[in-house]
């Protein structure tokens, strides 16, 4: 019998390790019970996206090799147990930039992700408010830095793609600002518009436009048609990056090439972090950083935190899987600034890796997408809950009462890997 002693937990109230959320709708339960896990979510969501849409939020760059290497560096890692603890009172809380965190995660900025339900931005929006994450908006989003600022108790992040046309980036970081959102990651890995060939094969763009291929695979699916699409078209029209002035991405005809080449980020360097904290008062990280000298010119620059990241496998093919260079960066700077890592966690047991490699938290991009695909707003919160609950039974397991406590003892890296090499 591997459960834990019933009589612990009666004699002890935890409220912190249940999810701390209201009691559960009839929606929440639902869903419970229908989707276990976020390999449940994404199924669901597959089914119903068009598949442009789907293979866009799900798939890679390229051959997709650093999209299959993220999950599979995760599960390369082993965690131990340690027993004997009382791990009755465990809460996987965290905080960051003096704030509380539900868990140490944050949602991820994910480009038109309000393609996944009516509004769904915003529902990811509230979802992470009311779970007690932040929530990172990102500059391709459909809906605007004003209307996320709305939502009540919001901790609001604000992703930049620096533009060529600087004094226009410099305006969508004043928006965010005095919008109150509380910080400013500048992602750094996008420096020229990846390869993704099934965007093409599928026919979908972004601003999303009518052609044969997208308009039959959008007949297949008419619910997103009819909640989705139509909703957005009788309201504030053709769902499109918001933040882009009309003729760069704005232009039907620009398309995601043209996006990607109005986001472009081949002049970006270091010259302009200054500029940027300038005007930004909060913290502020970069994202895509893989060697240790970018994370000590990082700290030299003043940043508040550098993200680990290939984008979840959707840019440079082939690059490294964060998980396994967070050991070497955190040695670097793990004292002196915030490391976080983001790219392939779809379990809790992920976030308790992360954490025991020195990680101050993780960003998760398509864990929200495919909960918002599913259920707007409730399945975001679902797919928050899941990660947590999954993160709470591996903390007890590897014997964690608070995060802190994960390190690396927690876990072993075995004889095979690359993290297990140079130990
Ligand atoms: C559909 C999608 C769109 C994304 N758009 C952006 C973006 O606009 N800006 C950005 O910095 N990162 C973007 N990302 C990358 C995420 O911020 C994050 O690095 C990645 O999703 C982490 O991997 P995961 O999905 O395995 O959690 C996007 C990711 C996805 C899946």
């Amino acid at each position: 019998m591997s459960a834990p002693a019933a009589g612990a937990s009666a004699t002890q109230p935890r409220p912190e390790v249940r999810t701390g959320l209201a009691a559960p709708t009839l929606a929440s339960r639902r869903l419970a019970e229908r989707f276990q896990d976020i390999e449940d979510l994404r199924r669901e969501a597959k089914r119903r996206l068009p598949k442009g849409v789907f293979e866009f939020f799900d798939r890679g760059s390229e051959d997709e090799i650093s999209l299959a290497e993220n999950r599979a560096a995760f599960r390369r890692i082993k965690l131990r147990n340690k027993v004997l603890v009382d791990v009755s009172n465990r809460s996987p809380r965290s905080e960051l930039f003096g704030k509380p965190l539900a868990m140490p995660l944050v949602v991820a900025p994910t480009g038109i992700a309000g393609l996944t339900w009516y509004m769904g931005e915003l529902e990811l929006a509230r979802a992470a408010q009311r779970f007690g994450v932040p929530f990172t908006l990102a500059t391709p989003s459909i809906t605007s830095i004003e209307t996320i600022a709305q939502v009540e108790g919001g901790r609001n992040w604000f992703q930049l793609y620096m533009w060529r046309d600087r004094e226009a980036s410099y305006q969508l970081v004043k928006r965010a600002r005095d919008a109150g959102f509380e910080a400013l990651i500048l992602t750094v890995d996008t420096q020229v518009s990846p390869i993704r060939e099934y965007n093409r094969r599928n026919g979908f763009n972004s601003p999303f436009t009518f052609n044969w291929k997208i308009a039959a695979d959008v007949a297949m699916h008419p619910g997103w048609l009819l909640n989705v699409l139509l909703p957005y078209m009788r309201t504030t029209g053709m769902p499109r990056p918001i933040h882009y002035p009309k003729g760069s991405a704005g232009r039907a005809t620009s398309g995601l090439a043209g996006m990607a080449s109005a986001m472009r980020g081949d002049d970006l360097s270091w010259d302009d972090i200054a500029r940027l904290r300038e005007i930004w008062p909060g913290p502020m990280m970069i994202k895509g950083v893989h060697l240790p000298e970018d994370a000590e010119r990082a700290v030299k620059e003043g940043l508040d935190g550098v993200i680990l990241s290939n984008h979840g496998g959707r840019n440079l093919d082939g690059a490294v899987s964060p998980i396994e260079i967070l050991p070497e960066i955190v040695a670097a700077v793990g004292n002196r600034t915030n490391v976080l890592i983001d790219s392939g966690v779809r379990r809790g047991s992920d976030i308790l890796k992360a954490l025991a490699l020195g990680a101050k938290a993780v960003l998760s991009g398509r864990c929200g997408l495919y909960g918002t695909a599913v259920g707007g707003q409730e399945g975001a919160l679902h797919a928050l809950s899941i990660l947590r609950k999954e993160l709470d039974t591996s903390m007890a397991y590897t014997g964690c009462r608070s995060v802190d406590e994960a390190g690396p003892r927690t876990v072993w890296l075995g004889p095979e890997t690359t993290l297990g090499r140079d130990r």
